[in-house]
């Protein structure tokens, strides 16, 4: 059996039997006017952050939505789409996407703005998607493209990038490693499969986002996840989990490399008017400006301007 074999099973039994926690960080899900979560699809919260972020969710956008799930968060972007079809969901286990069907009739029920027919589910995988080139503005997957090995990855990514309209924007929520995971939990396919072992460290993932042709990349969000305890897991030294939400702008990387913005600010604090960087960055005094990493790289060299460390939380609006 391969690991994406086991993954199926995996997800076909939390499919009939809910196994509540087995992805999410202690946060209640999102909660927004009028949108009422039915409690079974609650209890299978799957998702390791979340990708729905409203600031980019304006303008009825077509959703492509990778590993459905229970559907919890298929109804939270039908909630900003609203419309038949708005909200495509790929899954490939049988189990999962009949869970979700159910759970999203439950949730026409509860919710008056809501119609089943906005969510429409597919059977299909990552790294085939059932979608056209350039069909959709949005494509969003949540705690599942850590379980892929990089290959895969990679695979699943150039996909993504495929289907979304030029501009378009991919969001994603995963599990990364504060340190390399060692090779005998990579090999744990179950483990693998419960979003535990196959994580990247930060900067690998960052690189396969970009490598994938994403020419600008955000961090919304940084965070404790999970904690491999060095008894139980074998290990030297407890390696933490971290769990990152981004979004990645499918743009033109620029020849100097893509933007990836983790919450730096520069601040210029010489005696001029203001500091022109004759790249687009222009400072007022004692003002912080965002700028994605790369910027706060070559800023930081300036004796007069201070470059604040990453806060892992940026909201968007691009400098560059
Ligand atoms: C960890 S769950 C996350 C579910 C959902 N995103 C959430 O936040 O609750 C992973 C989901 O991806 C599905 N899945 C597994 N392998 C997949 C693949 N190769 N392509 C697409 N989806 C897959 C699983 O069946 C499951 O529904």
């Amino acid at each position: 059996m391969t690991y994406l074999e086991t993954t199926a099973r995996f997800y076909a039994e939390a499919a009939e039997t809910p196994n509540v926690g087995l992805c999410c960080v202690q946060s209640a899900p999102l909660s927004l006017p009028g949108l009422h979560i039915p409690i079974p699809m609650q209890e299978m919260n799957y998702g390791c952050g979340t990708t729905v972020h409203p600031a980019e969710l304006v303008s009825n956008p077509t959703i492509a939505y990778v590993g459905v799930g229970g559907g919890l968060e298929a109804l939270q972007f039908a909630y900003f789409s609203r419309q038949v079809g708005g909200v495509i969901a790929v899954e490939p286990v049988p189990e999962m996407r009949e869970a979700a069907r159910r759970n999203l009739e439950a949730a026409a029920e509860i919710n008056d703005w809501f119609e089943p027919e906005f969510v429409e589910i597919r059977a299909g995988d990552a790294f085939k998607l059932p979608i056209d080139d350039f069909a959709v503005d949005v494509v969003a997957q949540n705690c599942l493209f850590n379980i892929f090995e990089p290959a895969d990855l990679a695979q699943a990514l150039s996909e993504a990038a495929r289907i979304l309209k030029p501009g378009g924007r991919l969001i994603m929520s995963d599990p990364i490693a504060t340190r390399p995971i060692p090779a005998h939990l990579q090999a744990d396919e179950r483990l693998r499969a419960m979003c535990l072992s196959g994580a990247l460290t930060y900067a690998e993932y960052i690189q396969q986002i970009i490598q994938a042709g994403f020419g600008q990349v955000e961090v919304r969000a940084r965070r404790p996840y999970r904690l491999l305890d060095r008894q139980t897991y074998n290990l030297d030294s407890h390696l933490l989990l971290e769990s990152l939400d981004t979004v990645a702008f499918k743009v033109i990387i620029p020849e100097d490399g893509a933007c990836v913005f983790t919450g730096k600010t520069a601040v210029y604090a010489g005696a001029e008017a203001a500091f022109d960087d004759q790249a687009g960055h222009i400072l007022q005094p004692g003002i912080p400006l965002a700028i994605c990493d790369k910027t706060a790289a070559k800023l930081a060299r300036f004796e007069e301007i201070l470059v604040t460390d990453s806060t892992w939380h940026y909201s968007g609006g691009g400098c560059c």
